[in-house]
């Protein structure tokens, strides 16, 4: 468990970067990231490589006893490459080129680009491998951050009928996968599909679903020439990239499996007023951030790299980018760190060492104030280090297995924005409603893509498995026959991989195992919420989506109805079914009821309150802007290492558990 920054030496004088140094490895931070956006300064004109400067700071750093990560400079090419190179720039969706003048301004599918790309990753990668204190690299820097995946370049618009062709094989397969019949759109040559877009209406969705995947490959591609051209330069070290928060417009998976280790960014304020909250949510959490954010970014890129991530840049204090930029409550910087070395990070560093007062990002806060001294979050980072120190004494190594994991599936996400069906169904709210409920009961949660392992779990949720295939069933079976209880909610198995309505009907592939055959959708528009009371008393109602069945053809158990008479949970054999959007009350009682059933100890936090387990210890946390007091009974208190039973606002406690574990 160590603290990191992210720093910019070329930001400030070189007699600064000593002192920098020193009082970095003074605050008990032995990890600094560098370089990520120095292309102007490595190369300010063509083939004019100034790399003095960083070999200077990498040994500042160094001499320090600080420990580097070293930033590959790619998502800012600087002014004489794009002038140079102009079709290196990405095209938006109305067909406008994203010009210079910010960053991330280069297309995915590029081959100028990746050439260029390859070369300079290459010449830091040559100068810097053996480097004894470079112990990690990160490519580029938040791959698809303003926007940046879906490009409409002529490179990519060139590229794609290839991509279809390895995918498809030949036009008639193609022709057939899409059902492009269907207004008179069958194609006799690969070369004759355009990108999805200027069209007159909705384009065809098919293609809308390739043509996302068709962007997240690019990226794949991209991040794994850069990762090849660090190993051929003689890199040895870890291979990270720093991912972002609420961002699903490619596969993090696709392209975590060329990583060693996945990292994210963690700016839960900003991304508190970004988030679907009701404006109640956002005023109770507005300094602190949603309960569930961090939690669950850091339980998805968990389930990334084996196990392996890191917080690459955590908020220190207000950011520049939100609608309204709050200043975190005293006590959150503390509370955002622990918890991600509660969730099992390596690393959390910080952005950024100090706020620069000048450019783009003036109003960011960071560890120092813009004159170089303290800011706000200081006196907390020097606790967290004294801490970290009390918890290296004990054993926190020790992986483990969460009892329950979630299925979350990107191409399940783009498939509902491309066919919305009902006002406000946002993919992404429905996957954090599901988690903050598992949350809400005290669980620890991993999560899972739909390829992987599936063993070992007492509860499998899949809140929106919109696309599922014959595989994916199978497992589920074989997870079932072994014990494992399933929850599948509603819209699951409603396509088919190619964007069909499966043969069966919904929930196609996974009709057998639900028991369960959808007749047609009600699509609930806002104030449309059909009632539900719950085994326990709890009353909930469905929003946005409901599926109506077909009781012919459904064969599995009612346990619950709608007021209205419709059926609401349905069980057969160790697997539920929710028919509908849920809101978040009744989940929490659904959950809690199937947690029940299958062995997991839940707990009744109080509101605002998560808990998290890490090796032999249990950290809580209050998100509440009042004082909270966990349940009788949780606390070992003869245990007890930071805090107490009563938590304050912003406050953390964290003990020796004794709870015994499914
Ligand atoms: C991240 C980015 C950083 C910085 C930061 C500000 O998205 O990686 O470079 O811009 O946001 O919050």
């Amino acid at each position: 468990m160590q603290l990191g920054v992210c720093y910019y030496p070329e930001h400030w004088p070189r007699d600064r970067w000593p002192q920098d140094a020193r009082d970095m490895m003074e605050a008990g931070i032995r990890v600094v990231r560098i370089g990520e956006f120095s292309w102007s300064r490595l190369e300010p004109s063509a083939g004019d490589l100034r790399f003095e400067w960083l070999d200077e700071a990498v040994e500042v750093l160094a001499a320090a006893g600080l420990k580097i990560v070293m930033g590959t400079p790619t998502a800012t090419p600087p002014k004489w490459l794009v002038d140079a190179h102009p079709e290196i720039l990405a095209v938006d969706e109305n067909g406008d080129t994203r010009g210079y003048g910010s960053r991330r301004h280069y297309c995915f599918s590029s081959p100028t680009f990746r050439t260029l790309s390859e070369r300079i990753v290459r010449l830091m990668g040559e100068r810097y491998a053996n480097h004894p204190a470079i112990i990690a690299w990160q490519t580029d820097n938040e791959y698809g951050c303003h926007d940046t995946i879906l490009s409409y370049s002529a490179a990519a618009r060139a590229r794609f009928p290839a991509w279809l062709e390895a995918r498809y094989g030949s036009v008639e397969a193609l022709n057939e996968a899409w059902g492009t019949v269907f207004w008179s759109m069958e194609v006799s040559e690969f070369s004759q599909v355009e990108a999805p877009v200027g069209t007159v209406t909705e384009p065809h969705p098919a293609i809308v679903l390739d043509y996302r995947r068709f962007c997240s490959d690019m990226v794949v591609e991209y991040n794994r020439l850069q990762v090849d051209t660090l190993r051929a330069a003689g890199v040895s070290g870890d291979i990270v990239h720093n991912f972002m928060g609420l961002f699903t417009e490619f596969d993090h998976f696709d392209v975590a499996r060329d990583l060693d280790i996945a990292s994210w960014d963690s700016y839960p304020l900003g991304f508190l007023e970004r988030g679907a909250h009701d404006d109640a949510t956002k005023a109770q959490y507005r300094q602190q951030g949603h309960p569930d954010f961090a939690g669950f970014h850091h339980d998805l890129y968990r389930a990334m790299c084996k196990g392996r991530w890191w917080v690459m840049e955590q908020q220190p204090g207000p950011v520049n980018w939100a609608i309204s930029n709050a200043a975190p409550l005293p006590g959150m910087v503390r509370l955002w760190s622990h918890e991600a070395f509660a969730h099992g990070a390596e690393v959390v560093s910080y952005f950024r060492w100090r706020q620069a007062p000048f450019a783009q990002e003036q109003m960011h806060a960071g560890l120092l104030r813009p004159d170089g001294s303290p800011a706000s979050a200081w006196p907390e980072l020097l606790q967290v280090r004294d801490e970290l120190a009390t918890l290296a004494e004990h054993d926190t190594t020790t992986a483990q297995q969460a009892p329950v994991t979630l299925m979350f599936d990107y191409a399940s996400i783009w498939a509902c924005q491309i066919q919305p069906h009902a006002e406000n169904f946002n993919p992404l709210e429905l996957y954090l409603s599901w988690y903050s409920a598992l949350r809400r009961l005290g669980l620890d949660v991993d999560i899972v893509s739909p390829r992987d392992a599936l063993s070992g779990y007492s509860l499998i949720v899949l809140p929106c498995q919109v696309i599922a295939d014959e595989a994916l069933a199978a497992r589920l079976s074989a997870a079932r026959d072994s014990g494992t209880r399933v929850v599948i909610g509603a819209r699951s198995g409603s396509r088919t991989p190619e964007f069909q309505i499966p043969a069966q009907l919904a929930p196609g592939a996974l009709s057998e195992l639900t028991g369960v055959t959808v007749d047609r959708v009600d699509g609930l528009r806002p104030g449309a919420e059909p009632a539900v009371t719950l085994s326990n008393g709890a009353r909930g109602h469905a929003l946005r989506w409901r599926d109506l069945l077909d009781h012919q053809r459904t064969s599995a158990q009612v346990v619950t109805r709608f007021e209205d008479g419709e059926p609401a949970i349905l069980h057969q054999r160790g697997v539920s079914y929710l028919t509908a959007w849920l809101s978040e009350d009744s989940l929490v009682a659904i959950l809690q009821a199937e947690c029940q059933a299958c062995g997991i100890t839940t707990h009744a936090l109080p509101d605002g309150v998560r808990l998290r387990r890490r090796g032999p210890l249990c950290f809580a946390f209050n998100y509440a802007p009042e004082p909270r007091w966990l349940p009788e009974g949780l606390v070992n208190d003869r245990g007890l290492l930071a805090g107490s039973r009563v938590l304050a606002p912003a406050d953390v406690c964290i003990w020796f558990s004794d709870e015994k574990r499914p």
